[in-house]
C-alpha cells in the first residue's frame, strides 16, 4: 500500500509530481490562460473582495494565494477559520468567501462558511474531496485533484492547493480587474513545468545527508518574505508536527520585533527565498548570522549571493517566483521528514493530532 515507502508521508511527498500534473492538467493554455470548466471567464465579474478562510496548512496555501491577488489589485484577506468562526469579518453579496480545506470537513472552516452564507456572501470550496461537506455546502467547488492523502501531515495537498488557487487567482484577476496578469504567460509556463521541477527537487535534494547534523538543537526558526512567508510558516508547522521539536515560522520582517531575541548559535534558521525580495531577505539572513545562527537557505539554484552566505544551500530550479515557494516547500517537507525519521517519530500519526479536525 505504501509502495515500498517506509511512511505514507514520504510516499505522498514523492507523489507530488503526479498530483500536480492532475491539478493543472487541461486547465492552462499555452498563453497562460486558465480554463476551469465550472468557472468560465466572467464568473467572478461581480466580486469586489475575496476572503479566504482555512486552518493549518490550508491557511498557509491561502496566504500564498493572496500574494498574487493583492499584487494585481484584487482586495483579498486571509482569516484563520478558528477565529472567523467566532468573529466573522463583514461580508456581503459582493464578497467571495473561499474555504480552503483538503478534507472539506474541518469544523471551524465549515462554521466560517455558514457565517459567510448567512451574511449573503458567495461561497466557494477549494477541496480535495468530492462530496465533502464543504463541497456540498458552498455555492461552488474547485477540486484540487491531489488524490487521497493518508499521512496526518499535509504534503501533496498543500502543493495542489497552491496550484489550484493559482489558477483560480488568475480567473479572479481577469474577472475583477478586467485584465490578465501582465506575466500570465510566464506564470502559466511555470505552473505547467511545476511537476517536472518538483521531480528534480525530489531527485537532487541533499536533505537526507544533512538532517543528522542539525537534529537535537534548542529550536528551529523558519523565515521568509513574499510567498516565502507562508512557506516558512508551513515549514515550521510541519517540523513541529512530526519531529516534536520546537519550531517557529515568521515573516522575515517580524524578526527584529521580538523573535531575534531567541536566536543563538543553537537555533538553526531556515530562510526561504522566493526570488523576489533578494536584498531585504539577504539582510535578514545577515541579522541571524551575526547572532551565530546556522543558516539553511532554500533558493533558486542560480542565487549566487544566497549560496555564498548560507551554511547549507538547498537549491530549487529557477522559475517564476509564484512557483518557487512550492519547490522550496518540498525541500522543507524533506527536512521535517528526515529529521523526524532520525528521531524515530510516529511520522504518519503524530501524537495528539487527527487528520481532520471535526470539532470546533
Ligand atoms: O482538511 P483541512 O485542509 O481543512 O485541514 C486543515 C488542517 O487541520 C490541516 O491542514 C493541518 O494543519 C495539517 N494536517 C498539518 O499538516
Amino acid at each position: 500500500e505504501r509502495d515500498g515507502y517506509e511512511h505514507y508521508m514520504l510516499k505522498e511527498i514523492n507523489e507530488q509530481p503526479n498530483a500536480l500534473d492532475r491539478t493543472v492538467s487541461g486547465r492552462i493554455g499555452n498563453d497562460g490562460s486558465v480554463s476551469l470548466s465550472s468557472f468560465p471567464p466572467g464568473t467572478f465579474a461581480d466580486v469586489r473582495d475575496v476572503q479566504f478562510v482555512a486552518c493549518g496548512t490550508s491557511y498557509h496555501a491561502a496566504m500564498y494565494a493572496r500574494e498574487h491577488l493583492i499584487e494585481m489589485g484584487v482586495p483579498a484577506y486571509t482569516f484563520r477559520a478558528g477565529e472567523y468562526a467566532t468573529a466573522p469579518a463583514p461580508a456581503d453579496e459582493d464578497t467571495l468567501v473561499v474555504a480552503v480545506t483538503q478534507s472539506g470537513e474541518t469544523a471551524d472552516t465549515l462554521q466560517s462558511v455558514r457565517h459567510a452564507r448567512d451574511a449573503g456572501a458567495r461561497t466557494l470550496a477549494v477541496t480535495n474531496v468530492v462530496g465533502s461537506t464543504a463541497s456540498r455546502e458552498c455555492d461552488d467547488a474547485l477540486f484540487i485533484r491531489a488524490g487521497p492523502e493518508i499521512g496526518v501531515a499535509a504534503t501533496k495537498t498543500f502543493s495542489s492547493q497552491v496550484a489550484a488557487l493559482s489558477l483560480l487567482g488568475e480567473r479572479l484577476v481577469e474577472d475583477v480587474t478586467g485584465e490578465p496578469s501582465p506575466d500570465r504567460a510566464e506564470r502559466g509556463a511555470a505552473l505547467r513545468r511545476l511537476p517536472a521541477d518538483v521531480q528534480r527537487v525530489l531527485e537532487d535534494s541533499p536533505v537526507a545527508k544533512l538532517a543528522d547534523e542539525y537534529r537535537g538543537r534548542d529550536a528551529y526558526f523558519f523565515i521568509g518574505r513574499g510567498v516565502g512567508h507562508p512557506v516558512a510558516l508551513e515549514g515550521a508547522l510541519k517540523f513541529k508536527e512530526i519531529t516534536y521539536e520546537h519550531a517557529e515560522g515568521f515573516g522575515s520582517a517580524e524578526l527584529k520585533h521580538g523573535p531575534l531575541a531567541l536566536v543563538t548559535e543553537d537555533t538553526p534558521v531556515v530562510a526561504v527565498f522566493d526570488g523576489r525580495h533578494g536584498e531585504k531577505a539577504l539582510a535578514n539572513v545577515e541579522e541571524v548570522r551575526a547572532r551565530g545562527a546556522p543558516v539553511i537557505a532554500v533558493a533558486g539554484e542560480g542565487s549566487r549571493k544566497v549560496r555564498e552566505i548560507a551554511d547549507e544551500f538547498l537549491p530549487v530550479p529557477d522559475t517564476h517566483p509564484d512557483a518557487t515557494g512550492v519547490l522550496a516547500n518540498v525541500q522543507l517537507q524533506l527536512v521535517s521528514y528526515h529529521v523526524a525519521d532520525l528521531l524515530g517519530r510516529a511520522i504518519d500519526k503524530p501524537r495528539n493530532l487527527a487528520k481532520s479536525v471535526t470539532v470546533e
